[in-house]
């Protein structure tokens, strides 16, 4: 059976790129499982990603899948690795501080993987210090951050918090799969 992966995709203008991910692991021959925040849905669609993993996409924590009442912890038995790709300052603020309010942060909180996160927010809000020191809790729990770059962003403006692009992340999942991290 192949590598099962977990793919969190939240509200970010990047989100798109998660899809595009979400493509780039399949063609490496990876199982994916996305999942969308509720907000995240505001900007892709569950049809537009479950059309590139060839899965049902999962957005609620609570399903009504017969055999399946737990998805949070269903979904991240055996998987080899979760990215949150874009990660939202929101859902980074949330994880670090043990929160579990949706499917996705309950999904990062059941997790025993190895995590990977690419944040992606305008300049100012990853500057905030409260980004800053959630960050810095997540890193020290082992948690990698892929990014974020420098470059435009969707306000218009240029600077630090442009997601990293979807084959740099790509690169950053398979160096950890590989044990090589
Ligand atoms: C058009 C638009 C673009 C946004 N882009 C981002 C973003 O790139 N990064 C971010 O941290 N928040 C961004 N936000 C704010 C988040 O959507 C908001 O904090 C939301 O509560 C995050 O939800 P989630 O973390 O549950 O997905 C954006 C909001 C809007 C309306």
């Amino acid at each position: 059976m192949n590598e099962r992966i977990l793919l969190g995709i939240t509200a970010s203008a990047a989100a798109f790129k998660g899809v595009a991910l979400a493509s780039l692991l399949r063609m490496e021959g990876f199982e994916v499982d996305g999942i969308l925040t509720m907000n995240a849905l505001k900007f892709v669609t569950d049809t537009q990603l479950a059309c590139v993993t060839g899965r049902p996409v999962f957005s609620s924590l609570f399903t009504d899948q017969p055999g399946d009442h737990v998805p949070h912890i269903s979904l991240t038995d055996d998987c080899s690795l979760l990215v949150v790709a874009p990660a939202t300052a929101n859902y980074i603020a949330k994880t670090a501080n043990g929160i579990a309010d949706d499917l996705l942060t309950s999904v990062f909180l059941a997790n025993e993987a190895p995590v990977v996160m690419a944040p992606a927010m305008n300049t100012r809000m990853w500057e905030n210090p409260v980004t800053d020191e959630n960050v810095a809790k997540l890193r020290n729990r082992g948690v990698t951050f892929a990014g974020p770059s420098k470059g435009r962003l969707a306000c218009g403006t240029m600077g630090e918090g442009r997601m990293m692009e979807p084959v740099e992340i790509l690169s950053i999942c398979l160096r950890i799969l590989s044990g090589n991290n």
